[in-house]
């Protein structure tokens, strides 16, 4: 027997009865950005390989190992995208969006692909839902996108559950200052680096700040301190970032180890974490990236964003049973008929029904069956109510509706009055 087709290693179906909860949680955060005035942007998936390069940073992880890239029958180096702040840029640049000056707030929601070793909550491919805003350079955009998220935890239930890292990483002429003077302290003490630290000591220096090696993190008790560094328009737009969010209620705790694993950041950086995931505790992270715009060949155009990573949110909302109970079922009523007769009858009462009640989630019994399987096919469908027609019933016009999930009787309708009582029912408009 030939072996059975698998999906690839970290890239995962989202089962039947897994997509209600995405699509709650999808729709949650669609409707709040609603209520925030963003707009939504659909970008491809595919995008030339030196985007990445040119934005990411050619020695970060993402870049240097991580990327889906491969040649396309024209020869051109493409890669699927490993985020989604990269293309949103170029977007914008390639549609005159924010060459002038004009403000964009835009979300964006979707795959994204990094050849990463898989665990519980880290995957090849996984979903982002991203926000960017464009021409905004104050603190008061970044907070109000924290603020937003942390309205998002509230409607989720997560609010105890996640915690805000805060940092600032300075202006990119402050932070050259800074990394010569830590490439200066721990370029002595080189030998007692692991490996990986080594090597980002010449290629991404600031990465060692958040290496787990416990003792890499000894060596940098007394190693300078980046808020030493900062250039005063950078602190005076993280006083004004902390003042906006105790103004609104955002708890947070500043983190100076936190420099994020892209290289666009400057100014403000941030991560919600969880301990309840596990090794991969950051749920939602972004920061300020004023110079990528230019970098990528538009004019200056300041910016800052995030994304959240909807499997760690689907896993937390899992794991802290914050799952809504109406998710559980997703039929009201079941439609069960006997006889060729009863059901074309049922078939065009329940179209009747559709027309009055668009609301109404009924599943019509498909392929037949007995009395007794087609109420077995009822209760698994997770019904409240079946609706029971046989010759009797079409004889009379009637319907027999029995309660499949409590004890109440069994009552007998006329087809006219089936739709007040299901609409006072399921209290449907
Ligand atoms: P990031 O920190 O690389 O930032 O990813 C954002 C979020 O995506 C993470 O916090 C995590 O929840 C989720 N994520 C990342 N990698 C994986 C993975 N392998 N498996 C599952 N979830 C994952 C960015 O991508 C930036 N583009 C965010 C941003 C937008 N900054 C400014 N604007």
């Amino acid at each position: 027997m030939s072996k059975n087709l698998q999906a690839i290693r970290g890239m995962n179906d989202i089962r039947p009865t897994e997509s209600p909860l995405w699509r709650y949680l999808e729709g949650q955060v669609s409707r709040l950005l609603d209520t925030y005035g963003y707009n939504q942007v659909r970008l491809p998936i595919v995008e030339f390989t030196e985007l990445f390069k040119r934005s990411i940073g050619e020695v970060t992880d993402i870049v240097e190992k991580e990327m889906y890239t491969f040649a396309d029958r024209n020869g051109d180096l493409l890669t699927l995208r490993p985020e989604g702040t990269a293309g949103c840029v170029r977007a914008m640049l390639e549609h005159g969006l924010i060459g002038g000056g004009q403000v964009q707030k835009v979300w964006y929601n979707g795959p994204m692909f990094r050849h990463e070793r898989p665990q519980k909550g880290r995957y090849r491919q996984f979903h982002q839902i991203g926000v960017e805003v464009f021409n905004l350079a104050g603190p008061d955009i970044d907070a109000e996108l924290i603020i937003l998220t942390w309205r998002l935890w509230g409607a989720l239930g997560l609010r105890d559950a996640v915690t805000l890292e805060l940092n600032t990483l300075g202006t990119s002429e402050a932070r050259a200052r800074y990394r010569d003077a830590l490439v200066a302290y721990l370029e002595v003490r080189r030998e007692q680096l692991d490996e990986d630290s080594q090597r980002r000591l010449t290629s991404n220096p600031l990465r060692i700040l958040d290496s787990k090696n416990p003792d890499t993190q000894a060596l940098l008790v007394d190693a300078p301190k980046l808020d030493e560094y900062l250039d005063d328009e950078s602190r005076e737009h993280f006083e004004g970032l902390k003042a906006r969010l105790t103004a609104a209620g955002v708890p947070f705790v500043i983190n100076t180890k936190l420099v994020r694993g892209l290289d666009y950041y400057g100014k403000t950086v941030f991560e919600w974490v969880t301990d309840k995931l596990g090794a991969q505790g950051t749920v939602c992270a972004g920061g300020r990236y004023d110079g990528l715009v230019e970098q990528l060949g538009g004019k200056p155009a300041p910016a800052v964003g995030f994304a959240m990573g909807v499997e760690r949110l689907v896993l937390l909302l899992e794991t802290l049973e914050l799952i809504p109970a109406e998710l559980q079922r997703n039929v009201d009523v079941y439609l069960a008929a006997f006889g060729e007769p009863a059901e074309l009858a049922g078939l065009a009462l329940a179209e009747r029904l559709r027309d009055t009640l668009p609301s109404l989630r009924l599943m019509v019994n498909a392929g037949g069956g007995s009395f007794k399987s087609q109420l077995k096919k009822a209760d698994k469908s997770g019904a409240e109510l079946a609706l029971i027609l046989g010759d009797d019933e079409l004889a009379n016009e009637q319907v027999a509706v029995k309660p499949l999930r409590d004890d109440s009787a069994q009552q007998t309708m006329s087809w006219n009055e089936l739709a007040a009582f299901l609409a006072a029912r399921f209290e449907l408009a």
